[in-house]
């Protein structure tokens, strides 16, 4: 599939940033797979690095391929991370959390140096609009409800694709799909949904457009896109 393709080349193109000796944070999703299948290939080759996972999947995709990992606790500072978005706007802000990982990948981002994302072309928008996943609390998921309501949109709670009721994360959180239709500041309301009490983070990720680099995967490789460097809106 073309698309498995131009994920495959930016996953394989972080993979190369990766330097000898360096902590690593490790993303979640099917794009980062391909990272993670290329870092084996080079741990194979000599290259010594530890990966700090940020899900149970990718610490068995990464554990399954001989990739020597750590905690955070273990490694609180991180060269860099590789992790995959679901949205990306023209000044490199961000929605994540289609695989409901997105609290560990935002701390993980804020411990690391440098974030480098890997998507494909469809990922790249004017304005960002998809449904911000929210993780929160178990105990407080209906008075979040409400406060979301209050700043607008709808959404729901998670569903389990093969287990009946909520999608628990990785860190025992439900998960909240927020509609609230294109985003005019997402900074903004990364900062009220984040205030609500019981939310543990959003998938607003608006605060690490200046350590980031994005690289896009298409039919013909990978562009690489860094802050400043964006095309106008319209190219985008
Ligand atoms: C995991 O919770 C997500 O943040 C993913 O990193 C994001 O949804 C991108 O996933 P794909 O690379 O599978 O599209």
């Amino acid at each position: 599939m073309a698309d498995e393709a131009s994920k495959r080349a930016a996953g394989r193109m972080a993979a190369d940033m990766v330097e000898d000796g360096a902590a690593i944070g490790l993303g979640t999703g099917s794009t980062v797979r391909f990272a993670i299948e290329r870092l084996a290939e080079r741990v194979a080759d000599g290259l010594s690095f530890v990966g700090i996972p940020t899900s149970h999947q990718t610490a068995m995709r990464a554990r399954r391929l001989g990739i020597p990992l750590a905690s955070l606790n273990d490694a609180p500072r991180l060269a860099l991370t590789i992790d995959g978005a679901d949205q990306v706007d023209p000044a490199l802000r961000l929605i994540k959390g289609r695989g409901a990982a997105l609290t560990r990948e935002k701390i993980v981002a804020a411990a690391s140096d440098r974030l480098v994302i890997v998507v494909d072309e469809p990922k790249l928008v004017g304005c960002l609009s998809s449904p911000v996943p929210v993780e929160v609390l178990p105990y407080a998921c209906a008075f979040v409800e409400r406060r979301l309501a209050a700043l607008g949109g709808t959404g729901t709670v998670r569903e389990g694709a093969r287990k009946d009721g909520p999608v628990v994360t990785d860190s025992g959180g439900f998960v909240l799909d927020w509609s609230f239709g294109p985003i005019a500041d997402p900074s903004g309301l990364e900062s009220a949904v984040e205030a609500i009490p019981g939310v543990v983070a959003s998938g607003l990720f608006a605060g690490f457009s200046e350590k980031m680099v994005v690289i896009v995967g298409n039919g013909s490789g990978c562009r690489v896109v860094r802050p400043g460097s964006t095309p106008p809106r319209s190219a985008w």
